[in-house]
């Protein structure tokens, strides 16, 4: 073999393991494309979503493969909620809820229980009580029995769920007709005797209107002069293309941490479509059935156009940044779902209407803004 032939042959011997190695780095390239949200966001906060029946009986196996894939932490959309759990005064029903508890554990997952008490999804056994002294010991049974059962193995608890009207007073609801704010003291106390680990959480929506926010602030201090156990706020988020604004929302993280606890993004959703009745927040009595079937407000049945995914796309990094930018102060964000076709927003606040909320499409395919989000190096 002539020199130049053996010289030829080295280089080609070169380039071809050349060749492998940038094979190799695009392999690489490839597997950092792989990367899930709770990688990302790792060392920041937990990345949560809220799951229903389909995913705790294993039937969406497509839901549960994502749910495996991209988050750390799960909420349970309904199936914790008393006129379940406790439908009647001497029965409790806990095979689902094991269930979803199990599928936390199998996992490693940060599990929440959502919620203990709440006036809404109540059972109607509760309603007529008017006794203060019957309502607390309700609570206690109720609460003791639930906290309890899943010691140790639910991470955090939506202790109180939306106690306060929009102008930051007490709601009025069946526990505050009898105990007055006294059924809040009340249930954080319980909680905490019945599991002391657990992270317990005071959870709301439109947290970042400044009178709900100043209430929440009252109710915080007043839960911890008296000697309860709260360690988060949770922000529910549900919110819009359009509002609420990041100062807004950046105001009440900073208002809330003052008090020295955490903050959860509890219930995260944007929004696409027309709420042209000025409807606040998330309250599931707001429903405008007259408007059902009508195409002005539900004007995207099949598929999102460019320029409002593009929109959707930049409200979640405004939103995203911010959390990065407090995420010493943040604690777990959950998105209100895992892909967009099983949304409450897709029946809420008229039914039957197609949303696109969050960061998986109907196919359990990551989204633009899902992608936008990855790529991005704010964590
Ligand atoms: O289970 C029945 C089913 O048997 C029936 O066929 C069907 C027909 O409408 O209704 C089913 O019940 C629905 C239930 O979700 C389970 O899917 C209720 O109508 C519906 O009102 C209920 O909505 C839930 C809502 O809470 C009720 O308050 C939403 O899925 C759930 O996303 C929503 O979650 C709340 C949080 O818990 C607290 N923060 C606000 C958030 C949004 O409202």
């Amino acid at each position: 073999m002539t020199y130049k032939i053996r010289v030829l042959l080295i280089v080609f011997v070169l380039s071809l393991s050349a060749c492998q190695t940038n094979n190799k780095d695009s392999k690489k390239d490839t597997s950092k494309e792989e990367v899930s949200l709770k990688e990302h966001f790792k060392g920041s906060f937990l990345i949560g979503a809220a799951i229903n029946d389909s995913h705790i009986d294993r039937s969406d196996s497509l839901g549960i493969q994502l749910l495996k894939k991209e988050f750390n932490s799960i909420t349970p959309e309904n199936i914790m909620k008393w006129m379940y759990v406790h439908p009647e005064k001497d029965s409790y029903f806990f095979d689902t809820t094991d269930k979803y508890v199990a599928l936390g554990q199998e996992n490693g997952m940060y599990i929440v229980g959502h919620n203990l008490v709440w006036h809404s999804q109540l059972a109607d056994w509760v309603n007529p009580i008017k006794d203060s002294l019957e309502m607390a010991s309700v609570l206690k049974e109720h609460i003791n029995t639930i906290a309890s059962r899943y010691k140790g193995k639910i991470d955090a608890w939506d202790v109180v769920n939306e106690a306060l009207n929009e102008d930051g007073t007490l709601r009025e609801s069946v526990f505050s007709n009898t105990m007055g704010d006294g059924f809040l003291e009340l249930a954080f106390k319980e909680a905490a005797k019945a599991d002391p680990d657990a992270t317990l959480i005071y959870n709301d929506y439109n947290l970042w209107k400044p009178e709900k926010r100043d209430g929440v602030v009252r109710l915080v201090k007043k839960l911890q002069d008296n000697g309860a156990k709260i360690d988060e706020v949770g922000i529910q988020a549900h919110w819009s293309l359009e509002g609420p604004s990041i100062e807004d929302i950046e105001n009440s993280i900073i208002a809330f941490s003052e008090l020295g606890v955490k903050i959860s993004f509890t219930e995260l959703d944007v929004t696409v479509l027309p709420n042209p009745w000025e409807l606040d927040g998330a309250a599931v009595n707001q429903n405008y059935d007259e408007f059902e079937g009508d195409p002005k407000m539900n004007p995207y049945p099949n598929g999102l156009p460019d320029s409002v995914k593009l929109k959707l796309s930049k409200r979640y990094q405004d939103i995203f940044n911010l959390f990065t930018k407090h995420k010493e102060k943040i604690s777990r964000v959950t998105f209100w779902g895992v892909q967009d076709g099983q949304s409450w927003l897709n029946n809420w606040p008229i039914n039957g209407r197609t949303n696109y909320p969050l960061f998986f499409d109907r196919n359990y395919q990551p989204k633009k803004v899902y992608t936008d989000i990855i790529s991005a190096k704010n964590n």
